[in-house]
């Protein structure tokens, strides 16, 4: 039995338990690379269930588990939708975690993994409720932090749809526990939500862009979260509203990392990918060693 049994929020993981997994995931990039070969969990399968559109995540776990010599099963989109219509999350929940060894979720409800983790007979990794909670992405990102800058004292810039964005609200968690200096920059609009704020006790502050960029480490950037919004025309007053440019990193630290969980829309120049501070490719690499070491976690 590993250190827990579902992933469901980064609050279920002491900071402890954050750097086994970022240690055991450090064990895995030879195997996630294709340099050497695994048969670890052969023989588990593993059910994705999406209800929401997915490339990375989905295919990362898909990767992480056939390198470590397991088999997975995809839900698909029509079968998705005639769940909706019909058969509750519940009783498609009781059933698959009869054929499978652990569920990967992704819903557009707040809540949802973890009422199917009470319905379930096997693990459930949350990836992604609405806009609550993304765990596995923050591991991978504080995963990136380390390896490509520092996780101990580490200033970092939240910028972009911090409303909706739930690579962030699981993020900025797990940075409290690190002690990190978070800045705040976000369309006044799409502030984090203050209800979330008083629940963390951290060093944090609202900002501008220009006058942190040439003190912090992380530059970590989302998209506006569009299908998040209940109204079109309040989407459309802030599209657009921020980019990121080769021009605007001039005046950053030598050492600044910018970082993304993508899809980036236009929230981040191409000609950002040419510079040395570009580190949102390596970042979406990192996702397979990370769920290689929750993988094997939940499962052996
Ligand atoms: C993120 C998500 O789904 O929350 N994507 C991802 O998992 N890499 C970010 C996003 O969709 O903007």
């Amino acid at each position: 039995m590993g250190r827990f049994r579902h992933l469901i929020s980064i609050d279920d993981l002491s900071k402890d338990d954050i750097i086994y997994i970022l240690d055991r995931a450090e064990e895995f990039e030879d195997i996630a690379f294709g340099k050497k070969k695994s048969n670890i969990l052969e023989g588990k399968i593993l059910a994705n269930l999406f209800f929401e559109p997915s490339t990375r995540t989905r295919m990362s776990f898909e990767t992480a588990m056939k390198r470590l010599g397991g088999d997975v099963i995809n839900m698909t989109a029509q079968e998705a939708s005639s769940i909706a219509k019909g058969e509750t999350l519940a009783d498609t929940v009781r059933v698959i975690s009869k054929y499978v060894d652990v569920i990967v979720i992704r819903h557009p409800l707040e809540g949802s993994a973890r009422f199917v983790a009470e319905h379930s007979d096997v693990p459930v990794i949350n990836a992604g409720d609405g806009a609550g909670q993304h765990p596995t992405q923050t591991l991978l990102d504080l995963y990136t932090i380390r390896k490509e800058s520092r996780l101990e004292g580490l200033k970092i810039a939240l910028m972009g749809d911090l409303k909706y964005s739930r690579t962030v609200h699981s993020l900025i968690k797990a940075l409290t526990l690190f002690n990190a200096k978070i800045y705040l920059i976000s369309p006044e609009s799409l502030r984090l939500p203050d209800e979330f704020l008083e629940d963390l006790k951290g060093d944090i502050e609202t900002a501008n862009l220009n006058d942190v960029i040439g003190d912090i480490d992380v530059l970590y950037v989302t998209r506006i979260q569009k299908e998040r919004f209940p109204d079109e025309e309040e989407y459309k007053k802030v599209a657009g509203s921020y980019k990121i440019t080769a021009d605007i990193l001039k005046n950053a630290k030598e050492d600044l990392i910018v970082m993304h969980p993508l899809p980036r829309v236009d929230e981040i120049d191409v000609s950002v990918d040419r510079t040395k501070h570009a580190k949102y490719f390596e970042q979406a690499f990192y996702g397979v060693p990370v769920r290689m070491a929750i993988l094997c976690e939940v499962l052996l």
